[in-house]
């Protein structure tokens, strides 16, 4: 088996897709879904050639009961289900066995793909949901605030959000969470931009950290900043905007790579129960998780080789 990885860490792209389906439970959905699985990266190659400097590319993440399904032993070691949390706020379990997070330069070849996906997996769907992410200006989400700046690069990226040789059998793969948000701007809006900023825990216009005298507890970048001797245990984000201007639908769909889970998980329990437990996160008083997922994207080679 191949450790190379699947694009885990690719980057931001102006356009991306999210789409997260869950499967019919007989055995021929599950054939079917592992022949489009290991598909994926033939039709990323073949759509993709069609545009230069498209940057097409699709991660694929499967979900803890899904897994067993379709590939059986062994498994991921530390893959299982999203877990609830029942804070000051709710982090929702929601169902999905596959994961297709499909970024391009361009929503056409974003669509193209994910038209793709879905007529290969036919009959084998039981239901679908498709977030279309959109960058919006200077890379900011719509609560106004630049996304991404702390993310790690390079190395760093590949170091976070890679599992390494602590599970030989799946090195190469990523713990992906998932959530999608939605947003009530009218009451963000509303708070005053020197405390939406306390809030995030960076200035709005300058997207600069606040200094630490100035920046509370129950900042987002401080609940979310988690050391553990001494070392920033990172994760890799690829948040995307979307939302649907008629419905008054606004928001971020969030997406974590890690080389654990237990990383994003520490973040999330911060966030909703709140550190100390009560200090939680004051973006969520405005925004609200309308899905949760966990799922492993393995290595590039175990796709294929798995559909064979
Ligand atoms: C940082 C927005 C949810 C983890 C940030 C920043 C913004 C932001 C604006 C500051 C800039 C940056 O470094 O990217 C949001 C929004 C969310 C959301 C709008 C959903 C409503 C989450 C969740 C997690 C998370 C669910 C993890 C479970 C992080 C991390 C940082 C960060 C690790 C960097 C912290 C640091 O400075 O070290 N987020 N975020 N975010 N966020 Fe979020």
């Amino acid at each position: 088996m191949t450790t190379s990885p699947q694009p885990v860490t690719a980057g931001l792209t102006r356009a991306a897709i999210f789409l997260v389906v869950t499967l019919k439970p007989d055995a021929q959905a599950s054939a079917c879904a592992r022949a489009v699985c290991g598909d994926v990266a033939t039709l990323v190659r073949s759509i993709g050639s069609r545009v230069l400097d498209g940057k097409l590319c699709c991660v694929v993440g499967i979900g803890s009961e899904a897994w067993d399904r379709l590939y059986g032993a062994p498994r991921p070691r530390e893959l299982h289900p999203f877990i609830e949390i029942t804070g000051k706020h709710h982090a929702v379990a929601t169902p999905g066995d596959l994961l297709f997070h499909i970024r391009a330069e361009r929503m056409d070849l974003c669509f193209e793909l994910a038209t793709q996906l879905m007529t290969r997996l036919g009959d084998a769907v039981a239901s679908a949901d498709q977030v279309n992410g959109f960058g919006y200006f200077d890379s900011r989400d719509l609560i106004g605030f630049v996304d991404g700046t702390e993310n790690p690069a390079d190395d760093e990226a590949r170091e976070a959000a890679l599992v390494g040789a602590d599970d030989p059998g799946f090195a190469g793969g990523s713990y992906v969470i998932t959530q999608k948000y939605l947003h009530d701007l009218q009451g963000w809006n509303a708070v005053p931009v020197a405390e939406q900023e306390r809030i995030v825990g960076r200035g709005k216009l300058d997207n600069i950290e606040l200094d630490d005298e100035a920046k509370p507890s129950y900042a987002h970048n401080a609940l979310t900043n988690i050391v553990e001797d001494g070392k920033e245990l990172k994760i890799l984000r690829s948040n995307m905007s979307f939302g649907d201007a008629a419905k008054g639908e606004y928001g971020t769909f969030f997406i974590g790579y890690a080389c654990t889970p237990t990383r994003t998980e520490k973040m999330l329990r911060n966030m909703f129960v709140g550190n100390p437990p009560g200090n939680h996160d004051r973006l969520l008083d405005f925004s609200r998780a309308v899905s949760g997922n966990l799922f492993f994207a393995p290595p590039a080679g175990f796709l294929e080789d798995a559909a064979e």
